[in-house]
């Protein structure tokens, strides 16, 4: 595994160069007639760069040749305004000319047990396979204050080892129950990017990328490609212990 670490003064600049990464790896596949495999994170730190793929990259990338999952989603409606699924559509999928069958959306507003067994099956009849487990090309990640990413929470390391491409989670506040893919699949892909940003991140940051005792409390610690590449896009702040 390949860990670089990239630290940006704003997060409009990690956003920027982060997008620009993307655009070229997805090119260089289509370029080699090949699928690329994206799943996507969550949350409010990527969309700055769900914003600017969809604004900056909507003609220069060959998009027909991109399948879009999703790492985790809150089990709600679509249109709710926690979905996952829907702050993507509006700041990219919608700015983007994609197959909609390309799009491949975690229904949060069905049965979660039922729509982590269907989701496994998609996810593993759209991606390449390796080593028994569905490998995505990309998998986008954030992380919580809590050292959570996905939506794999502390205390519940059993869904970083799980033989299950989908298992369904509970985050420990809201007590919202969610949909996230399992911790060999995250490890399993080509690429790994964590976007992390803001002072309130820093001591977990720190922990983890200073491999401190503490560190092995954090599920995002444990996020190491089996044998791709792992970058943490971070800005100053989150990255000010470092
Ligand atoms: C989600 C995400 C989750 C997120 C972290 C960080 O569904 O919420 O997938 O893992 O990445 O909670 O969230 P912020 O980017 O909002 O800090």
């Amino acid at each position: 595994m390949q860990k670089t670490v990239r630290i940006f003064a704003l997060p409009e600049e990690l956003a920027a160069e982060c997008a620009k990464e993307i655009a070229r790896l997805i090119n260089r596949s289509a370029e080699k007639k090949k699928i690329f495999t994206i799943a996507l994170s969550g949350g409010s730190t990527p969309e700055l760069l769900f914003t600017k793929l969809g604004e900056e990259y909507s003609k220069s990338v060959q998009w027909e040749s991109v399948h879009v999952f999703w790492g985790d989603e809150r089990c709600v409606p679509p249109d709710d305004s926690e979905s996952n699924f829907g702050m993507t559509l509006s700041r990219f999928l919608s700015k983007i000319e994609i197959p909609a069958e390309n799009i491949h959306r975690i229904k949060g507003e069905d049965d979660p047990e039922g729509e982590a067994l269907r989701y496994s099956d998609e996810i593993s009849r759209f991606t390449e396979e390796k080593d028994g487990l569905p490998a995505f090309s990309m998998v986008i990640l954030g992380m919580g204050e809590d050292g959570h990413t996905a939506s794999i929470f502390p205390g519940h390391s059993e869904l970083l080892i799980s033989d299950k491409i989908c298992e369904v989670a509970v985050h420990p506040v809201s007590g919202q129950k969610r949909i996230t893919i399992t911790g060999r699949v995250i490890n399993n892909a080509d690429s790994v990017y964590f976007l992390v940003t803001g002072k309130k991140k820093q001591d977990v940051l720190d922990k983890i990328l200073n491999d401190k005792p503490a560190a092995k409390s954090y599920p995002a610690y444990f996020i190491e490609p089996v044998d791709g590449d792992l970058i943490w896009y971070l800005d100053r702040d989150a990255a000010g212990l470092l």
